[in-house]
């Protein structure tokens, strides 16, 4: 198989742990004889530092041509305490996701077993669980307008939009994975006091009774289900919800799997698919080699599985990372006592691809 891939590194450790991911995905291209092509693009803040624009248009080209985007990380410091810059870095990643049609994110959460220890959750809790968050992406507060400061300054608003049209097509998707999965979808929101959410109930109830019948739904408050995560995060299977408690619960979430470190995620919408570890830049920790590329490797497992439709080898860069767990060869953040660098992660992992016979 021949692809185009787009690549995004973006800021911080975004191109160490990237870099990584694009080694392993050479790996599998060798050992499972398919040619892929990486085309470098910029983004964020190294995007603003070259061209004033956090998502030039170039950039916007160089993803339209390619078959999926495998992305990075957007974000610095230096604009996160100034609140009077003209420009910052995270709207390239919302312009990004808005150009490229990206409604849904999906994030899965898995425990481990060998990280159970690295959870702060106990044991027991977190054993088993494996849920798939479906955030939608392109609209709700993070988009709707209008939004800005009164004329005098002393005030700011924002508005939460959603259309029938924006809850079912993530509906959809979120039904289909949950009839692959354990057949059931919890909607979560905050219909006891939003008008928006009660819209995604009353659309999304409709919508299950017509297309998905026999897959089991359920409702939470984002509040509750805040809570539940915690206490008991294996009764959930699909997490279905807007584009803001979507991105509270899933960094809420990633404490299940032990280290951040490790969640992988994928972008979806109008055909193209978008691929990043849900960590952010995390500037502190860029350029010494300490950062985990796990995250982003399996990021590119995603993207082979739905993107090409390449199963096998996605499964192999799995078990690979799972080995590589498993025998220690871990940064930092999964066992602070004895770790190897992000170079020597991805070096380890791609070897492992390489023996094909772990599929
Ligand atoms: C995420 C991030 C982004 C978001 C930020 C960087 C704009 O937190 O992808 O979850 O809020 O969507
Ligand atoms: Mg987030």
């Amino acid at each position: 198989m021949k692809k185009h891939i787009a690549l995004l590194s973006g800021d911080g450790i975004g191109p160490e742990v990237a870099k990584q991911a694009v080694k392993v995905l050479k790996a599998v291209a060798n050992t499972f004889d398919h040619e892929f092509t990486f085309e470098e693009a910029l983004v964020g803040a190294a995007a603003i530092d070259a061209t004033g624009d956090p998502f030039p248009d170039e950039t916007y080209q160089v993803c339209k041509k390619s078959n999926a985007v495998l992305f990075g990380a957007i974000g610095d410091p230096k604009y996160d305490n100034d609140p009077t810059a003209k420009v910052r870095p995270e709207e390239g990643l919302l312009r990004m996701r808005k150009m490229l049609g990206l409604f849904a994110n999906i994030r899965p959460v898995a425990s481990y077993k060998i990280l159970e220890d690295a959870s702060p959750l106990k044991n027991n809790i977190v054993s088993g669980t494996d849920f798939v968050v479906f955030r939608e992406l392109t609209s709700g507060l993070y988009f709707g307008q209008p939004r800005g400061r009164s004329e005098d300054g002393k005030s700011a608003f924002e508005t939460s939009i959603y259309t029938e049209q924006e809850i079912t097509r993530i509906a959809q998707l979120a039904f289909e994975a949950a009839q692959k999965r354990k057949n059931k979808v919890t909607l979560v929101d905050k219909a006891n006091v939003l008008v928006t959410s009660r819209l995604w109930r009353e659309v999304v109830t409709k919508f299950h009774k017509k297309n998905f019948p026999e897959v089991e739904l359920d409702f939470l408050f984002v509040d509750n289900a805040a809570m539940q995560i915690i206490l008991n995060p294996s009764s959930f299977d699909v997490i279905l919800t807007e584009n803001l408690f979507g991105d509270i619960i899933t960094d809420e979430a990633s404490v299940i799997a032990g280290s951040l470190g490790l969640l992988p995620s994928a972008s979806m919408g109008s055909g193209l698919g978008l691929y990043e570890p849900i960590h952010g830049s995390y500037p502190q920790a860029a350029g010494q080699n300490i950062a985990n590329p796990m995250a982003s490797i399996l990021s590119a497992a995603m993207l082979l599985e739905m993107s090409f439709d390449l199963v096998d080898e996605a499964n192999t860069i799995r078990k690979a990372v799972e080995i590589a767990m498993n025998t220690g060869f871990v940064t930092k953040d999964i066992n602070p006592e004895k770790y190897i660098g992000t170079e020597e992660v991805g070096d380890k992992i791609a070897e492992l691809v390489k023996e094909k016979q772990l599929a």
